[in-house]
C-alpha cells in the first residue's frame, strides 16, 4: 500500500473543516509516516490566494513549530488550485494539475494509482462537485474514493434525494461518509471491548442490561454557528448520526469477520430493528442566558432568528426490537451550553438477583469517549478495613494513567488513514443512513408540523427541567452513588 501513488483532492481548502480537521490530520499522518511515499495533496477552493496565504491558512491548526522540517517537507506535497464549484475549464485545469503531480512522482501504466477526492464542503455544492469531479476529473485508470460529510440531507426524503443524486455519479465502494464519532478512539474500542473478552458478551443482552444511556454534553453553546445550527437542530446535529452510530455498535449482532461489510450489515440490521422515536418519548429543550448576563441565550446569537424553536437540547427513549434488547430502553440526551463536556455510554446492569446482600446498587459499564477516554466498571466492593460495609468502587481502565505514552490520534487522522487504506469499516453505509433517518424523520417532521416549543434552561445547566426524572421514570434508570 505504501507504493501507490496517491493524490488526495481537499475541496473547501479554504474552509474551517479543512483548516481545522483534515489539514492537520494529514500532517499528522505525514509525521508518523502513514502517508504513501508517493503522495500529493491538491487544495482546491473558490478563494483566490497566494502560496502565503493558502500556508497560513492550512497550518494555523498544526500544534507544533512552523519552522520544523517535517512542516516544511509536508507543505513542499501541497498545492493550491482556486476555482469555481460548478465550472468545466477550473475541473479541467483541476486535472492539469493532478496529471503533471502524478507526472513528477513517476507515473507509468503498471503502476497503481488512488485519487482521493474529500468534500470538505456544505451540501449545497456536493452534486455540482460530484459531477463536475465525474465530467472533468475521474480517472477510470485508477481507483478512485470520495469523502463525504454530513448534513446528509436533512429528514429521509432529502436525504435519498442526495444518495441517490451521488449514487449515479459514484459506486458504493467508492464512497466514504465520514460520521466522526467513528474515529473515536473509545468508539473504535466497543468492538474489542464486546467480541474479544469472554465476560461481556455473555451478559449483552435484556436479561442482565436494565438500560443504556448515550450522553453527549457540550459546554458551549452555537456561538457564531447559529445560522447553520438553526436549521438543523441537536437531533439532525448529534443524535441521529454520531450517537446512533454509537448505539448500533453497542447494540448489534457479533459480526461475522471483521471486513467492513459484515460489520455494516450487522450494524444496518440492528437500525432496521429499532422502532421510530416518538414524540411522547422526547424531551426538547433551548438554552437561555445565565441570570448574571454574562452567557447570552441562544436567541440572542445575531444568527438565528429571535422566534427560533430549534432545540439545543434532546433526550428521547428508544426500543430496539429484536430477542437481544426487547424491553431495554435506550436513552439518548444531547445538549449544548450544558454543565460539561463529556460523551459517555453508559451501561446499567439489573438488580442482582436472588441477592445475599438486600438493596444493592446497580453494577454500571460506563464507556467514557471525551473528554478523558476510560472504561470503568462500577462493582461493589467491602468498605476496606474492619468495616463489613460495602462500598461502590471502580475497576477503573483510564488510557491516561494506563496508556502514559500513547497519544491519542484525532478521528480525523485514522479516519483518513482508513480511506487510504480503503477501508470502509468505519464509513457509514447509504442502507445506514437510510435507517438512520427512518427512525428520526417521523419525530422531526412532528416537531415541525406541530411547531413543540423547546423548554428553557439556563446556559451552563444540567438541561431543562426534568432531565433526571426523565431517565428514572422513562427508563428505569437507578441511581447509584458513584
Ligand atoms: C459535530 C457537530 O458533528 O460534532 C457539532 O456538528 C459538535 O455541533 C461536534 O460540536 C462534536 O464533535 P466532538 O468531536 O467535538 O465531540
Amino acid at each position: 500500500k505504501h507504493d501507490v501513488l496517491t493524490t488526495i483532492v481537499v475541496f473547501g481548502a479554504s474552509g474551517d473543516l479543512a483548516k481545522k480537521k483534515t489539514y492537520p490530520a494529514l500532517f499528522h499522518l505525514f509525521q508518523q509516516g502513514l502517508l504513501p511515499k508517493r503522495t500529493r495533496i491538491i487544495g482546491y477552493a473558490r478563494t483566490q490566494m497566494d502560496r502565503d496565504k493558502f500556508v497560513d491558512r492550512v497550518t494555523s491548526f498544526f500544534k507544533t513549530d512552523l519552522s520544523n522540517a517535517d512542516v516544511q517537507q509536508f507543505l513542499a506535497l501541497c498545492a493550491y488550485v482556486s476555482g469555481k464549484y460548478d465550472k468545466d475549464e477550473d475541473f479541467q485545469r483541476l486535472r492539469g494539475e493532478i496529471d503533471a503531480n502524478e507526472m513528477q512522482m513517476g507515473k507509468s501504466d503498471e503502476q497503481e494509482r488512488v485519487h482521493i477526492y474529500y468534500l470538505a464542503l456544505p451540501p449545497s455544492v456536493f452534486v455540482s462537485v460530484g459531477e463536475q469531479i465525474r465530467n472533468n476529473v475521474y480517472d477510470a485508470s485508477c481507483t478512485n474514493r470520495v469523502v463525504i460529510e454530513k448534513p446528509f440531507g436533512h429528514d429521509l426524503q432529502s436525504s435519498r434525494l442526495l444518495s441517490k443524486a451521488i449514487g449515479s455519479l459514484f459506486a458504493e465502494d467508492e464512497i466514504y461518509r465520514i460520521d466522526h464519532y467513528l474515529g473515536k478512539e473509545m468508539v473504535k474500542n466497543i468492538l474489542a471491548l464486546r467480541f474479544a473478552n469472554v465476560f461481556y458478551e455473555a451478559v449483552w443482552n435484556r436479561h442482565y442490561i436494565a438500560n443504556v444511556q448515550i450522553t453527549f454534553k457540550e459546554p458551549f453553546g452555537t456561538e457564531g454557528r447559529g445560522g447553520y445550527f438553526d436549521e438543523f437542530g441537536i437531533i439532525r446535529d448529534v443524535m441521529q448520526n454520531h450517537l446512533l452510530q454509537v448505539l448500533s455498535i453497542v447494540a448489534m449482532h457479533p459480526p461475522k469477520s471483521l471486513r467492513s461489510e459484515d460489520i455494516r450489515d450487522r450494524k444496518t440490521e440492528v437500525l432496521r430493528r429499532i422502532l421510530p422515536i416518538q414524540l411522547e418519548d422526547t424531551l426538547l429543550g433551548q438554552y437561555v442566558g445565565t441570570r448574571d448576563g454574562t452567557k447570552l441565550g441562544y436567541k440572542d446569537d445575531d444568527t438565528v432568528p429571535k422566534d427560533s424553536i430549534t432545540p439545543t437540547f434532546a433526550q428521547c427513549v428508544l426500543h430496539v426490537d429484536n430477542e437481544r434488547w426487547r424491553g431495554v430502553p435506550w436513552v439518548m440526551k444531547a445538549g449544548k451550553a450544558l454543565d460539561e463536556a463529556k460523551m459517555t455510554i453508559r451501561i446499567q446492569f439489573k438488580d442482582m438477583p436472588n441477592a445475599v446482600f438486600p438493596n444493592l446498587a446497580r453494577n454500571e459499564l460506563v464507556i467514557q469517549v471525551s473528554p478523558k477516554e476510560s472504561v470503568y466498571i462500577k462493582t461493589i466492593v467491602k468498605e476496606p478495613g474492619l468495616s463489613t460495609n460495602l462500598a461502590m468502587s471502580e475497576l477503573d481502565l483510564s488510557y491516561h494513567k494506563r496508556y502514559q505514552d500513547v497519544k491519542i490520534p484525532d478521528a480525523y487522522a485514522t479516519l483518513i488513514l482508513d480511506v487510504l487504506n480503503g477501508d470502509h469499516s468505519n464509513f457509514v453505509r447509504s442502507d445506514e443512513l437510510d435507517e438512520a433517518w427512518r427512525i428520526f424523520t417521523p419525530l422531526l417532521h412532528q416537531i415541525d408540523s406541530d411547531q413543540v416549543v423547546p423548554l428553557p434552561y439556563e446556559y451552563g445547566s444540567r438541561g431543562p427541567k426534568g432531565v433526571d426524572e426523565f431517565a428514572t421514570e422513562r427508563a428505569g434508570y437507578k441511581l447509584s452513588s458513584r
